[in-house]
Parts: C-alpha cells; structure tokens; sequence
C-alpha cells in the first residue's frame, strides 16, 4: 500500500483519473487527491470523494485548525503524481512557480515525482512544451508519455493519456526496489487445455493469477519478462512479453524455446498430467449410454526442462497438492532437479486456485522452508521473488 499524492489538473483527460483514482482504491493505495480550479471545472471533487473515498483538496489557503495544507500534504506522500498535466502546470512547476495547491505542494515535495502530459498535438509539440518536459526530466521528474491516437477535439497526434494501467505500473516500478533489473524471467501461468473433440476439451481450475502477478512483480523490479499462457481471463501485464497456448505440448514448445534465454524460471501453470489419447477430429455423437475416455500421461515439462537447464539458471516449481502437501512438494523438488519448490493446498476454496488470496509453503534446495502465511496474490508474488533472490545469491 502507497501513501499517494494525486494531483489532477485541468485537461479534459481528467475524467480519466476518477478510473485511477478508484483502481488505486481497490489495490488498496492511501490517496490524497489534490485538484486545480480549472480541473474542478471538468470533474466535480465530489466524484473524487465518491469513487475513491479519498479526501480531495483545492484551497491552499483553507488553512484550518492551524494545518498548512501544501507543507502537511508534501511530507505525507510516498509519491506525488500530476495527471493529466496540463501545458500550463508543467510550464509553472518547470519554472517554480507555486500559485496553486497543486504547484505549491509539487514544489515543497522531495520525494518521487510522476507526470503524464496529457494536451492537443500542437500544445504538446510546441518546442516550449517539450522544453519544460524536458526539464522536468532532467530535475528527476518521470514523465511518462502520452500516447498517439484520437484526440478529444477531432485531432489525431500525440497527446492522448495513456491507460491507467501503465500508470499504475509506473508508480510500482518508480517505488520499487528495481534488483531484478538485467534479469531473464520465464513465467508460465494458467491452466493447459486438451481437446477431446472440435468443440470439447478437459481442463482445471486455475486461473492462472498467481503466475500473473509473479509476472507483474517481476516486471516492476526491472525484470525482462516474458509470460507463457494457458487460456485465462487476466490482461497481460504492462510491459509483461505475453505468448498464449492451449495445450501441455504447446506450453512445453514454447517455454523450450525460451529457456537458454532465461535466467530464472518460474513454472505456475497448471499443466495437465493427462490427455485423451487421441482428439477427435469429428464431434462426438449423441448415440452411446456410456463412453469411455482413453486418458495418457502427458509432456512433463519440468522434467524436460531439468535435462538440459544450466546450472546457472535457477528453476522454480509449483506443486498444488490436496494432500501430503510437504511429502509430494519435497519429492517433486529433488526428482525435477529444482532450486525451489512452492507448494500450495488447494484443497481450501476461499485460497489457491481462482482466489485473489494465497498462502505458500516454499522448500528450498537448501532445505530451508519458508511459509507465507495468507494473503493477496500479489504479495505473495513478491515474497517469492524476495525468496528467489536471496537464494539466486546463495546457491550461485
Ligand atoms: C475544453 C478545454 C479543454 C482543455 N484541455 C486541455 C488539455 O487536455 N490539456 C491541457 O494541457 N490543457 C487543456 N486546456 C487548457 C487548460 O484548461 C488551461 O491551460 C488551464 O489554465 C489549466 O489550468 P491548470 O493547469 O491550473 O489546471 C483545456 C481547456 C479547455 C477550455
């Protein structure tokens, strides 16, 4: 959670950030909203205060009960944003000016800083805007850019605010701890498909959020990522490489094909153990009182992967267990030669497979075994990366 400054200026992106302001309520951010008279002008505080249920602030000089609110709100904040910016607050914040609450907090505050310009192509490209850009960059501002599209007024260029996601992703990366930086991730999440027929196939219950948000965290500490997926419901994440397949092979092609590019890597999927023998190439008739299905053993890939890894590379595993959870996890390890195993019982419905929560036990070669006790996805994520690197360092 991020003690949040959002300062909201008055372009007619502005609408755009009551979505922002309600994603980081829902991620459960701490925000301040901070808003100019002219962004009151697009967007009532009061939408502000219902969708994000933040305090909003727009007069420096309601100085009540003896609270200055720029100088009180500039040593609050985690991270201050402006979005949209406007031509004109960066103009006066490249500048030091400080006539408003938003510029005069921008100005007291010391901490990390993000601006998403957000304007008419012409504004944008005018050589003074992308002057004051430019030194707003340089004073350790990170600007990030506006994309190129449709504009409100008719106009195509660049100027358009970009999505809220890439927002998000951008306050992470700038308040995280950027040590995954250089590093090759492979990630596999989700579940593998196998046909049965054209219009039937046999799968499981993962949702494949676990790997994704290991995907997301490992990308925001600078990783290089690239995600293999089965079939899920779940947007890639910002700046994730996303290659989706179907089936256990597919899955087993693609990470092969990734693997010597890889120094770490991270198997969540939940691949399919067996397959219909054969898949129909006609629908199966209505005709029989019983079928029987044929099931094989499919592709194990870790076991593929653990004949031609480097000993450089370092390989985790999952084991969804709903039973004997150490037991089968400890084996699991030693038998696919990996570096660590996270185990998870997903024999309880409100953790584990389809849940926001999950709750590991993590064996490490080393014998060492580190519990993480439940909690959302994402913090999990990063606990395991937090494992994986302070082990990457030992066994290396
Ligand atoms: C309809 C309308 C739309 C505007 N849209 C933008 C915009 O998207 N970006 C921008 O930089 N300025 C835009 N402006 C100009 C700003 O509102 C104006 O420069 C204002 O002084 C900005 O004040 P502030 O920076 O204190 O919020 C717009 C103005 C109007 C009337």
């Amino acid at each position: 959670m991020s003690k949040i400054l959002l300062c909201v200026t008055g372009g007619v992106a502005a609408y755009k950030v009551v979505e922002l302001a309600s994603l980081m309520r829902k991620r459960g951010d701490d925000v301040r909203i901070l808003m100019t008279e002219s962004a009151i002008r697009f967007v009532s505080p009061l939408t502000f205060s219902a969708v994000g249920n933040f305090p909003v602030y727009t007069d420096a000089f309601d100085v009540s009960n003896g609270t200055i609110l720029h100088t009180n709100l500039s040593s609050w904040g985690d991270i201050l944003i402006v979005a949209p910016m406007t031509a004109n607050t960066a103009a006066k914040i490249a500048n030091g000016m400080a006539d408003n609450l938003v510029t005069m907090t921008t100005l007291a505050f010391t901490g990390p800083k993000i601006g998403v310009p957000s304007m008419n192509v012409r504004m944008y490209e005018n050589p003074i805007t992308a002057e004051n850009l430019s030194k707003l960059s340089k004073s350790g501002w990170h600007i990030v850019e506006p994309e190129s599209g449709h504009l409100a007024d008719g106009e195509r260029g660049r100027g358009r605010y970009p999505d809220n996601e890439k927002i998000l992703f951008e306050i992470d990366t700038v308040l995280g701890p950027n040590d995954f930086k250089g590093l090759n991730v492979l990630v596999s999440a989700g579940p593998t498909i196998e046909p049965i027929d054209p219009v039937r196939y046999i799968t499981n219950r993962s949702s494949g959020k676990m790997g994704y948000e290991i995907a997301r965290a490992a990308k925001i500490r600078g990783a290089n990522v690239a995600l293999i997926s089965g079939p899920v419901n779940l947007p890639v994440p910002y700046g994730v490489d996303g290659e989706f397949v179907q089936t256990a092979d597919e899955m087993k092609n693609a990470i092969l094909r990734r693997l010597s590019w890889s120094n770490i890597v991270i198997m969540a999927a939940a691949v399919a153990d067996y397959k219909p023998s054969k898949a129909l190439s006609q629908k199966l008739k209505k005709h029989a009182n019983e079928i029987n299905l044929h099931m094989v053993k499919n592709v194990d890939i870790l076991e593929e992967i653990s004949k031609i890894r480097r000993d450089d590379q370092f390989i985790v595993g999952f084991a969804a267990e709903t039973e004997n959870l150490m037991e089968n996890s400890r084996h699991k390890m030693k038998s696919k030669k990996l570096d660590m195993i996270v185990a998870n019982d997903v024999s309880h419905s409100d953790i584990g497979f389809g849940s926001d929560y999950n709750e590991v036990t993590i064996f490490c070669k080393d014998d060492n075994v580190i519990r993480i006790g439940r909690n959302k996805k994402s913090y999990v994520a990063h606990n395991i990366l937090d494992i994986i690197k302070s082990h990457r360092v030992k066994l290396a």
